[in-house]
């Protein structure tokens, strides 16, 4: 430890006694047994039993300051100090060693904050919410917590750490403040059914959002797994193919759009967005020369590219994360008109994100061209698609994609005619 942490932690320690005695000697004496016991216990439970809302960022909140802000109402300053101290020892953290001065230290802050909190609770009350519920000095209180505690906290992650964990004190409150908002509801919530209802259902609501905090984590882990999964699908499909880089990606940001034109639920298109930005994996296993070769493939070349929907089908099949969806890589050539590959299914036997995999998939090569064929004008493109609806595409989809193109949706992606006179003119030589 550095001379500067061991002055700032000496600093805070006597800041924390000297707080402690002026705040003892105006408070201790007020107090009412049965509530402080309570209100320690619930701390206690809310800190010992897993961390709250901290899914989205490294840094952990606990719910702590929702309780708090019930302490604020019923406690003192003093007794705040207490029960907030007390209550937030952390038991499992205990066991990797006991470190007394980061021990003192957390409970200096905890303290320092909790009692500026109920403070400051306390003086603007009767000024912002009379005798009405403590919307705005319950709001104040929490922000004043909030900053106090985390500004000792930031103050000492700096000094202890000077290249790692420097973070800009903006960047820092700036992920902090999500969870305050989060924290400051919740509190309400906490606090409005201690005063309007009963203990009772004030730890009730406690066990509820913590199964509702389960729920949302583990649902998030999955999520971010999920996307982490595609991410890498993608960089491999891109380094393996690289006259199409970008194509997987570009289709996705078309099937993103589609999907909202179509009205489908947030939870199936995010489905099919995700398959669509790895809907040619299968192609890692077609060999290189058929991918990269810029001549008119040849029958069996053909055939071989062809499998690239049942190589990613395969491949993907055993991860449980993806395959409930899995059929539209499987899917993503088959035409309405049943003439397509790999099983020529027809019309609505061929799922729905399929069926709008296909249009988007064929919207990026009319954008883009391919080493035999030039880009295609918006005009053109309009025009493929109202010609090849029934046909190549679902009608409404292709109606669909017509309407998203008049409306300018993909006017920065449609090559100049001139580029495409260009590259015309290269195709031929
Ligand atoms: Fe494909
Ligand atoms: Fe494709």
């Amino acid at each position: 430890m550095n001379s500067k942490t061991k002055i700032y932690l000496s600093f805070v320690y006597i800041l924390f006694f000297l707080v402690l005695i002026i705040t003892g000697y105006n408070y201790i004496s007020n107090f009412y047994l049965i509530n402080i016991v309570f209100l320690f216990f619930t701390v206690l439970l809310v800190n010992n039993f897993s961390m709250f809302f901290n899914s989205m960022t490294e840094i952990t909140t606990s719910m702590n300051l929702p309780v708090l802000l019930t302490c604020f109402w019923i406690l003192n300053p003093f007794w705040v100090g207490v029960v907030a101290t007390l209550g937030s020892i952390e038991f499992k953290n205990q066991k990797l060693g006991f470190v007394w001065y980061k021990f003192l230290f957390n409970r200096s802050s905890i303290f320092l904050a909790s009692v500026s909190g109920a403070l400051i609770f306390n003086l603007t009350r009767p000024v912002l919410d009379g005798g009405s519920f403590p919307i705005l000095s319950a709001l104040f209180a929490s922000i004043v917590y909030f900053l106090v505690n985390n500004l000792l906290v930031y103050i000492v992650v700096n000094l202890a750490d000077n290249d790692v964990n420097q973070m800009s004190l903006l960047s820092y409150f700036r992920e902090l403040s999500k969870n305050l908002i989060t924290s400051y509801f919740l509190g309400l919530v906490l606090l409005a059914s201690y005063m309007y209802f009963s203990k009772v259902l004030f730890v009730l609501v406690i066990i509820l959002l913590f199964i509702i905090k389960d729920f949302f984590y583990s649902r998030l882990q999955q999520m971010n797994s999920y996307t982490q999964i595609i991410e890498s699908f993608l960089k491999v499909i891109d380094s393996k193919d690289h006259y199409t880089e970008g194509h997987c990606e570009r289709v996705a940001n078309y099937t993103y759009h589609l999907c909202n034109e179509m009205n489908l639920s947030r939870a199936k298109s995010e489905k099919i967005i995700s398959i669509a930005k790895i809907h040619d994996i299968g192609k890692i296993y077609v060999d290189d020369d058929i991918l990269r070769s810029s001549d008119r493939l040849s029958e069996r070349e053909y055939q071989e590219i062809k499998r690239h929907t049942e190589y990613g089908y395969q491949l993907l099949k055993d991860i449980d994360l993806i395959n409930d969806e899995l059929e539209i890589i499987r899917y993503h050539h088959e035409r309405w008109d049943g003439r397509g590959y790999p099983k020529g299914l027809k019309g609505e036997k061929i799922p729905v994100g399929a069926r709008i995999l296909t249009a988007c998939d064929s919207l990026d090569v009319m954008i883009t061209g391919r080493t035999y064929k030039p880009p295609m004008t918006k005009e053109e493109i309009i025009e493929e698609f109202k010609k090849c609806a029934g046909g190549q595409f679902d009608p409404e989809i292709a109606e669909k994609m017509i309407k998203l193109i008049r409306d300018g949706y993909f006017d920065d992606k449609f090559k100049s005619e001139e580029k495409i006179r260009e590259l015309e003119l290269s195709l031929e030589y």
